[in-house]
């Protein structure tokens, strides 16, 4: 039997010119050789030629036809906000919004062995950024009276440690029943020849095919349908990395509906032009995000010459809301694959190699329109994204602290309980400065949990 499954395989190995992957075969333990196969067996052979010869890697990059878009801010959108919160929470009580977290990202940037959802990024509780989330979310479900579907996208390569993580970790409390993990998709990675790479000689590189794999993962997982099933309409994208995410917020949520579009995001200001983040703007005179990497020097660096501004300076910081009709339409559409040169491990040294993957926000063309709102980044946006500045955890961490600092400072705290100290606001107290009175700083620790 393992023969005649070795030998079809065989046969569509050769055809695509990948023969050198059976090249240890022969050397193999048995299980190891029945992994292998395994592996073969789900390659999209035809699809992975089709990369190769169309995705990038091999082409000229095309022109970008890019226009500045300027998002309005809270302050500047005509609608009265106290209404928008009040529908968001509606919806929310009605069940009708999930969270949806994508965590399959391998986080090499960072340099942390586990799931980037792991990390503890230093704040004196030395809660994890899943903990972080999970707390958030419980404290608007219970405010809401229900509890916040909560789907979490890993990738084969993380999802075990991060299914374990929430187990060893009592679920961080959340109703199991309104967890939904799934798992995206992987591609092999390709070296400069369009060959497949080993990593070890049972194993192929495959590297997750990107944000973009997330709506068809979701609806493959049957997680789409189950929710659709319980009521759902909203799903509420976010980054793992984001340590001040303000997951379902209300207001947002609220904006979304009233909007009527099928995708709303949020944008903050570039911090500068080199800032690192995709850019919210016209593309081909939709709303769209560009890739920092697609832009170019002379676009990334244009400043109004009335304002200092940058002229591209809405950045994107993968915080949107999708209607469930625009991801079941979306979950049909082809991805569009982006080939990234990046090196890759294998046992006999780092191998160049082009990875595959599709972005969330190319799939927005689908839809009929967006809306759009600017934030204060020192409010939402705390990326973890490098082992060192910029981006990285020690800043995020000054973040949050700073935030919690300000909370206490609008409530009007005297300077000698603030300053100097460092205090910090468990989720489960306060998701957004709400019931904070100035009485918790009197207890003299430092630092101070509340
Ligand atoms: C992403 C956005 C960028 C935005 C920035 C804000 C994309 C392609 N780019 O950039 O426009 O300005 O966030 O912080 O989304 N992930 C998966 N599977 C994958 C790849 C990534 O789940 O195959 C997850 C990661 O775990 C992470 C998120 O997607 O939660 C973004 O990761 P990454 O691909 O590193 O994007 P950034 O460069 O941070």
């Amino acid at each position: 039997m393992p023969d005649t499954k070795l030998h079809t395989l065989k046969t569509i190995v050769e055809k695509y010119k990948q023969d050198h992957i059976l090249e240890h075969y022969d050397t193999l333990t048995t299980a190891r050789k029945d992994k292998l196969l395994e592996q073969i067996q789900t390659i999209d052979f035809a699809g992975l030629h089709e990369l190769y010869t169309h995705s990038g890697a091999n082409e000229e990059v095309k022109a970008l036809d890019v226009a500045p878009l300027s998002v309005p801010g809270w302050n500047e959108l005509a609608a009265d906000r106290g209404s928008l919160e009040k529908t968001g929470w509606e919806l929310l009580r009605e069940g009708r919004v999930a969270a949806l977290l994508v965590a399959g990202g391998q986080g090499s940037r960072l340099g942390h062995s586990g799931p980037k959802g792991t990390f503890d990024i230093g704040l004196p509780s030395h809660k994890s950024l899943f903990q972080l989330q999970a707390e958030r979310l419980l404290n608007l479900g219970r405010r809401a009276g229900t509890v916040i579907p909560w789907c979490i996208m890993t990738s084969p390569g993380n999802h075990a440690d991060t299914v374990n993580f929430f187990a060893q970790h009592n679920y961080f409390g959340y109703d199991q029943d309104q967890l939904f993990f799934f798992n995206q998709a992987v591609i092999p990675a390709l070296d400069q020849d369009g060959k497949m790479i080993l990593e070890t000689p049972w194993r192929i590189c495959s590297v997750p095919n990107g944000t973009g794999g997330c709506i068809p993962a979701l609806r493959s997982s049957g997680i789409m349908d189950k929710l659709k099933e319980r009521g759902v309409e909203w799903f509420f994208y976010y980054n793992v990395d984001n340590a001040l995410i303000k997951i379902a917020d209300p207001q947002f949520i609220g904006f979304a509906h009233a909007a009527g579009q099928p995708i709303a995001c949020k944008v903050v200001e570039k911090r500068d032009a080199d800032e690192k983040i995709g850019v919210v703007c016209l593309q081909d005179g939709r709303p769209s995000v560009v890739e920092y990497s697609d832009f170019s020097e002379q676009l990334k660096q244009q400043r109004d010459c009335k304002t200092g501004q940058l002229v591209f300076g809405s950045g994107n910081i993968s915080i949107h809301l999708f209607h469930l009709r625009f991801l079941e339409e979306a979950s049909q559409q082809k991805l569009v694959h982006k080939a990234v040169q990046k090196e890759v491990q294998t046992d006999w040294g780092p191998v160049l190699a082009y990875k595959y993957e599709a972005f969330i926000f190319d799939l927005f063309e689908y839809a009929s329109g967006m809306s759009l709102v600017r934030v204060d980044r020192e409010e939402e946006f705390a990326p973890v994204k490098n082992s060192a500045s910029p981006d990285s955890p020690g800043e995020a961490r000054e973040l949050v602290l700073n935030l919690h600092r300000k909370w206490f400072e609008k409530l009007g705290a005297p300077e000698n309980l603030i300053k100097g100290r460092e205090i910090e606001v468990s989720p489960l107290t306060s998701y957004d400065g709400e019931g904070l009175v100035t009485g918790m700083l009197d207890n003299q620790e430092n630092p101070l949990l509340i």
